[in-house]
């Protein structure tokens, strides 16, 4: 599964700095791939900055993923707050991304920059992402004036699936493209400090980020982005199912979990665990003088209560 994996070997996180938006432009000025991922726990964010990710998104697929939902429609604040507090706990190093949930910003500024505000206070992330162009431009050019860096999210976005047809590509008709294009200069315009491109052709995509300045991330849009974006649980071979055609697994970790869990569920059974190593002694000495009480005659619960120390 990891064949042909790049050697990067990570620097210890103390010596590690943190990513901010201006490392982020200057790897994109450099050509250096920025690699993001998602998370949506404590141990999901371990591993991002053990692995020395750049980006951590919190997202909103973890309605899927982690909430068994059945799309990012029902996912709510308060459960991506829980969430990102659980994701910020892990984190040092990478940039964190709150995704504001299907919800919480179309409808006026104010909501946009009220739920930004709360997604930075309560989880601690520094930066939010907002799916679309059309009205979320607006959303994204309020959150950035209220001093809340904006990742914008085009293509396939997943809150609205309905609208566009379903999980599939965008982009693949010249005025699909032409629209895309036009969002994404948009979101640029007002301060986006980076934009998503999720199930773009790959010749759309790099037609576009060509035109743009800013860091782009692609799933599913090619390898021209300035860098990647995979969902933790199915580059990790979590999710199980039907796969989108973007994705890429680098595991079997819920074959590995089914493996492991059934191998105890069988020790239990047949008393091979716990072993040994597993349980903890006891003075012989405090053994000897419990198994003297137990040998005590006429033992009752209420005595049991009463019962001092031998001498
Ligand atoms: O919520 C999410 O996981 C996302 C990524 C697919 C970019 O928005």
């Amino acid at each position: 599964m990891s064949s042909g994996a790049r050697s990067h070997t990570a620097p210890p996180p103390d010596q590690r700095a943190p990513v901010n938006l201006p490392r982020l432009a200057e790897m994109k000025a450099n050509g250096e791939p920025i690699v993001m991922v998602t998370a949506y726990d404590y141990p999901s964010a371990t591993v991002a900055e053990a692995a020395d990710v750049d980006i951590v998104l919190v997202g909103d697929s973890a309605a899927n993923v982690v909430l068994g939902y059945p799309g990012t429609e029902q996912v709510t604040m308060e459960e991506m707050v829980m969430l990102g507090k659980a994701v910020r706990r892990g984190l040092r190093t990478p940039l964190m991304v709150g995704d504001m949930p299907m919800g919480s910003y179309e409808s006026s500024n104010e909501l946009a920059i009220q739920n930004a505000q709360r997604l930075v206070k309560e989880t601690g992330c520094q930066v939010v992402k907002l799916e679309s162009g059309g009205v979320a431009v607006e959303r994204a050019r309020a959150i950035v004036r209220a001093g809340i860096p904006v990742m914008g999210h085009l293509g396939l976005t997943p809150q609205t699936a309905t609208a566009l047809g379903g999980y599939k590509a965008q982009g693949k008709s010249a005025k699909d493209a032409i629209k895309l294009l036009e969002d994404a200069l948009a979101l640029q315009s007002v301060g986006c400090f980076a934009i998503v491109f999720e199930a773009v052709p790959a010749a759309i995509t790099e037609a576009i980020v060509a035109k743009l300045e800013i860091p782009t991330i692609g799933i599913g849009a090619g390898p021209s982005t300035s860098g990647q974006v995979l969902v933790f649980h199915d580059l990790l071979g979590i999710t199980t199912g039907r796969m989108a055609k973007f994705v890429k697994r680098y595991a079997d970790v819920h074959d590995q979990m089914v493996g492991a869990m059934g191998q105890y569920a069988a020790e239990v059974r047949s008393r091979h665990f716990p072993e040994p190593d597993h349980v903890y002694s006891v003075e012989p000495t405090e053994l000897d003088e419990f198994r003297r009480y137990l040998d005590q005659e006429s033992l009752t619960s209420q005595k049991a209560w009463d019962w001092e120390p031998l001498p």
